[in-house]
């Protein structure tokens, strides 16, 4: 059976969506065929930036309703070889029950490499959906002090529940670390006191790609470094890139 990841962080617009989307992508190079279960209801994204926005016609609610098998509402992506987007109830009372969302995905996880659930931001019911079925959990943090004390918070509530947790620093400007302006990256982590998985920078191809629900171009510097991060993720020790680099 895979492993089933969830992407959490306190704050909202962190990179949640963004890393379930580049991560996903590059582990599918590295470990096969991987299933992104967006659950953030009623402000789902997966689908867009999976490129299957506007074509999907059954999700979450659906599969819970009875109104189809999960298989119905799992799209492949048509631009992300391997990758496969489970979208989130358009409605947000149509959220699953923690127990629903652990069977179900406990269900799938015997038909896919990896599994991994986009969060919504925060704590709450949104919150405890998406964790029930974890084994592990990454939260995403931008390199500012409030971001890096909230990942702190849910560090120590996702250690309650027993998942392995690491973080990721999405968002840096290695040009602002270096020259003092922004925290560098050893006090993020002091912040948030969860082991570091990877650092993504601030990158405009991110957000184009986002836009357009299509992947990062192989070369630019936030896809080498989904590269990097996959990697460490399936327990390879890869250095991180010296700032200057990234
Ligand atoms: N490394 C990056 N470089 C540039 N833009 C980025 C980067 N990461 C994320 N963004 C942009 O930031 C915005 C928020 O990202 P995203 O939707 O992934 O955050 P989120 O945590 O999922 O948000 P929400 O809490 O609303 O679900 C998006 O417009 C995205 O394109
Ligand atoms: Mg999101």
């Amino acid at each position: 059976m895979s492993e089933i990841t969830v992407i959490t962080s306190g704050k909202g617009g962190a990179g949640k969506s963004t890393v379930t989307a580049g991560l996903g992508y590059a582990l599918s190079q590295h470990s096969g065929r991987v299933l992104l279960i967006d659950a953030d209801a009623g402000l789902r994204s997966l689908d867009l930036m999976l490129g299957v926005g506007g074509t999907t016609m059954y999700d979450l609610a659906d599969v819970f309703a009875g109104n189809c098998e999960p298989v119905r509402a799992i799209y492949p992506s048509p631009v992300f070889q391997n990758v496969f987007v489970l979208p989130a109830p358009i409605r947000l009372e149509d959220m699953c029950t923690p127990q629903e969302m652990r069977s179900l995905c406990r269900g799938l996880a015997a038909y896919y490499d990896q599994v991994i659930i986009d969060c919504p931001a925060g704590l709450g019911h949104g919150f405890d959906t998406a964790v029930a079925a974890a084994d592990r959990a990454l939260v995403v943090s931008t390199p500012d002090m409030v971001c890096a004390r909230d990942a702190q918070i849910l560090g120590h509530l996702l250690e309650e529940k027993h998942l392995r947790t690491h973080l990721i620093i999405n968002r840096l400007r290695p040009a602002k670390v270096m020259d003092g302006s922004m925290p560098d990256v050893d006090e993020i982590i002091d912040t948030a006191g969860i082991q570091l998985l990877g650092i993504i920078p601030e990158d405009e191809e991110v957000a184009v790609a986002n836009a357009n629900g299509r992947p990062l171009p192989s070369a630019c510097n936030a896809a080498v470094c989904f590269g990097n991060i996959a990697r460490r993720f399936l327990g390879d020790s890869v250095p991180l890139a010296r700032l200057e680099k990234m």
